[in-house]
């Protein structure tokens, strides 16, 4: 593998510009620089950062390859900085025993482009009703870290229990979509103001927030981790406040998608089923309220929800429409947006959120490690004044369900490297 060097740029986008020799898969230098035998990339003005570690991502393979495939969702992956994914169960089949989650874990491997780590079903077919088994699937060559049902909630509370008094043997996390599904039957968008003007039955905050209490209280009296998936209302954030100091640092987690950062449901107006997701696009209250948090920490982490669709799922009447909205390649930038350029991050404060706590979360080793000589090379380049204009059809993914079409967005990847090889530069792979 030829060496890289890395020419004038400031990691975490602190003190002056460096040189950083990349090698046998580590940083092996970093400093006033000379390799006359590496590939030499001028960042003169650009941002570097440990890698990004997405820990919700729908790959879609297997059962729905016709909207994103491991290899395609690994190449979006690895264009948006990403050096390790975690792939969502609920595939068709579902990933609810080892011979799936090794599939999707060697398809992974296959791709190349990022670590895929697959996520584990907390039931049999995701119906909620049995626990999937666990154990044989955190044994299995795939190595499973975490389980979800993401895309329904575990609602029953004795299997929410055992699923979490079972995590705390194995070491896994379980990550939950919180949404009682009582209060949502029928929802199509947040229950308010908007949703009641323009007609849509109300998906309403304390589905989430109810879940997320009785989760969080079942966690600690299992000693459990327990992840929230996509936090998407201020009052989800107090309940985690309330949470966290209750039970002291290193139960609870919690992950915020870029698009509940940027969008809200005034989008609604446009009846455009792209801006269809779940859980909905709030208000512009719960949005800010939500990017303070993931400032101040409250919430850990930013998760893509990545979540391709076919055309025919999203290019149709709302109330049929599939929820979901592609990220991965849009992250950073509406990260830039949203936090970076209202003051609330720096870019040290983007790799905790992006890289260093979604890899503590799931407990990886070489992913989210400093940006210091003898780490492992997994890092991305970002330039974080130019800005580039989102176009569906130009993205990597099979589907193009962006929420994004035509905007211009700050931020831009360029450059990534999967243990010092260079898996995507300029929006393009390799
Ligand atoms: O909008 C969503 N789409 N939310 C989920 O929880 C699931 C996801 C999907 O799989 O499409």
């Amino acid at each position: 593998m030829t060496a890289v060097l890395i020419k004038g740029a400031r990691i975490y986008g602190e003190g002056d510009p460096v040189d950083v020799l990349v090698s046998d898969g580590v940083i092996a230098e970093i400093g006033s620089v000379e390799a006359p035998d590496a590939e030499v990339i001028d960042a003169t003005g650009q941002v570097l950062l440990p890698g990004f570690v997405d820990l919700h991502t729908h790959l879609r393979e297997p059962g729905r390859e016709d909207t994103e495939t491991i290899e395609t969702g690994s190449a979006a992956a690895a264009i948006g900085g990403y050096t390790a994914v975690f792939a969502m169960a609920n595939t068709d089949p579902v990933a609810d025993n080892a011979v799936i989650v090794e599939h999707v874990w060697r398809r992974g491997r296959e791709a190349g482009l990022v670590d895929v780590y697959p996520v584990g079903a907390v039931t049999v077919g995701l119906k909620g009703e049995k626990l999937a088994e666990l154990g044989t699937m955190a044994k299995s060559a795939a190595n499973v870290r975490m389980f979800s049902d993401d895309g329904h909630c575990v609602a029953d509370p004795l299997i929410m229990r055992r699923a979490l008094e079972y995590s705390t043997a194995l070491g896994v996390v379980v990550a939950q979509h919180a949404e009682e599904p009582r209060l949502t039957v029928g929802a199509q968008a947040n229950e308010g103001v908007q949703a009641s003007r323009l007609g849509y039955a109300g998906w309403p905050a304390s589905a989430e927030e109810s879940i997320v209490a009785r989760d969080c209280i079942l966690a600690k009296h299992a000693g459990a981790r327990l992840h929230i998936c996509h936090v998407s209302t201020a009052g989800t954030v107090d309940v985690l406040r309330w949470a966290k100091d209750r039970h002291g640092p290193g139960l609870i987690s919690a992950e915020v998608t870029p698009h509940h950062l940027l969008l809200t449901d005034d989008r609604l107006e446009t009846y455009d089923p792209v801006n269809k997701v779940n859980p909905p696009l709030r208000t512009a209250r719960d949005a800010t309220r939500l990017r303070a948090a993931l400032a101040e920490g409250v919430i850990d982490c930013v998760a893509t929800d990545h979540a391709p669709h076919a055309v025919q799922d999203k290019d149709c009447e709302w109330a049929v429409a599939r929820p979901g909205m592609l990220g991965l390649q849009t992250a950073l930038s509406v990260v830039t947006e949203t936090m970076v350029r209202t003051g609330l991050l720096d870019w040290r404060g983007v790799a905790r959120v992006m890289s260093e706590r979604p890899a503590e979360i799931a407990g990886l080793a070489d992913q989210g490690r400093p940006v210091e000589a003898g780490e492992p090379a997994n890092l991305v380049l970002v330039d974080p004044d130019a800005e580039w204009t989102v176009r569906g059809a130009e993205l990597a993914s099979v589907a193009e369900n962006t929420p994004y079409e035509g905007m211009r967005l700050p931020g831009v990847v360029t450059l990534t490297l999967l243990r010092g090889r260079v898996t995507a530069r300029e929006g393009k792979i390799g």
